[in-house]
């Protein structure tokens, strides 16, 4: 008897990070939305489907019949939150569109996506509505902040992530974490490079360098502004002193997360053994995303910088994937796990 395949639906898919993770399990995609037209035409280049635009226009019965949602919604002002909680209470927000899709598909498995802050926004009172929204809808909800450095990539990026599971709960403790990397593990040999001139920065005194809970390594920084207020005399060495943009990184630690706000990759990372700072290429920051060598990516660098910084990192969704499916589905799915984490660099 042939087995029945997963099916999933990707919503405000971006350039489809978490298309790639359930295609990598054997899941079949039979729907995607998301209305800007250079994702569109990124996902279409890469999956072979351009997705459908705007969710707020999609009637929920138009969607095919599918097993998991897959949401990285926009984390919305949720202004009407707090007042009476529950369902109605998510109106006018793009979390209500996904539950429109819920109440009227059910499907066994969702999950949402979204900056670790979404926990404590409107003093917790966002978070709280979300969950009981899902609860109310007939799932049981999980919840946890994972860090991408857990899953063998070599960029800190926390995100929470909310699954909802209909008859069963999901347990995050099965998810399996790798080794971390570090920048060096990704960084291309021959390239475009764009240096800087050593008067255009400063490195710091060793007795000042190290690692970070985190992993990162700060080394120095780009001579200009540092934040004028609360800089304490004789602190400047401090990371937080400097702007984001400002800030230089060893190779020998992570990189701090990529923010889908920067248009023109202001990541600046030291090399010791060729004393030289530069910028990480647009690809780099692509590998520390996790998405493979071959990933086709928008021409314009400002869209590519904005639509990588909007992503998820691949081989920690991937991961999650596979904890789904070993814990929610059955052996009568047909499942594929065609890569794991260490692999994944290997495929750099
Ligand atoms: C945080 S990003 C998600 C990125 C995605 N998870 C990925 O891996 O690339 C949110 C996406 O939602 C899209 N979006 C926002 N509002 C939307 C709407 N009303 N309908 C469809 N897509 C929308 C944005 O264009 C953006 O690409």
């Amino acid at each position: 008897m042939s087995k029945a395949i997963i099916r999933f639906i990707d919503l405000f898919a971006g350039i489809g990070g978490f298309r790639m993770s359930f295609d990598r399990c054997g899941c079949q995609c039979v729907f995607s939305s998301e209305f800007n037209e250079a994702c569109q035409k990124i996902y279409e280049a890469n999956y072979g489907e351009k997705p459908q635009g705007d969710i707020t226009k999609i009637d929920a019965k138009d969607v095919p019949d599918f097993d998991i949602l897959c949401a990285g919604f926009p984390c919305q002002p949720f202004s009407i939150c707090g007042k009476k909680m529950g369902f109605n209470d998510t109106r006018g927000t793009l979390f209500f569109d996904v539950c429109r899709i819920i109440k009227e598909k059910q499907p066994k498995v969702v999950i949402l996506e979204n900056v670790k802050y979404l926990i404590n926004h409107d003093k917790k009172r966002t978070f709280k509505v979300i969950l009981s929204t899902l609860e109310e809808l007939g799932y049981t909800v999980s919840h946890k902040v994972l860090d991408s450095t857990k899953f063998g990539v070599a960029q800190c990026r926390e995100r929470i992530i909310i699954v909802g599971v209909r008859d069963g709960k999901f347990e995050f403790s099965d998810m399996q974490e790798s080794a971390p990397l570090t920048i060096r593990d990704i960084l291309d040999e021959d390239g475009d490079f764009e240096y800087l001139d050593k008067s255009e920065y400063t490195l710091l005194d060793t007795k000042y360098i190290r690692q970070q809970k985190t992993g990162l390594i700060f080394i120095g920084y780009r001579n200009k502004n540092i934040w004028n207020k609360g800089v304490r005399p004789n602190t400047e060495y401090l990371s937080r002193c400097h702007r984001q943009p400002n800030r230089i990184y060893s190779i020998d630690g992570t990189h701090p997360t990529l923010p889908s706000q920067e248009t023109s990759g202001r990541f600046w990372i030291y090399i010791p053994e060729k004393d030289v700072v530069r910028k990480l290429t647009i690809k780099e920051c692509y590998k520390l995303m996790g998405y493979p060598d071959n990933f086709i990516i928008d021409t314009n660098k400002g869209n590519a910088y904005k639509q990588c910084g909007n992503s998820v990192v691949i081989p920690m969704i991937h991961e999650l994937a596979k904890s789904i499916i070993r814990q929610c589905f059955t052996k009568e799915y047909h499942v594929k796990f065609t890569t794991n984490n260490r692999q994944l660099k290997l495929n750099f």
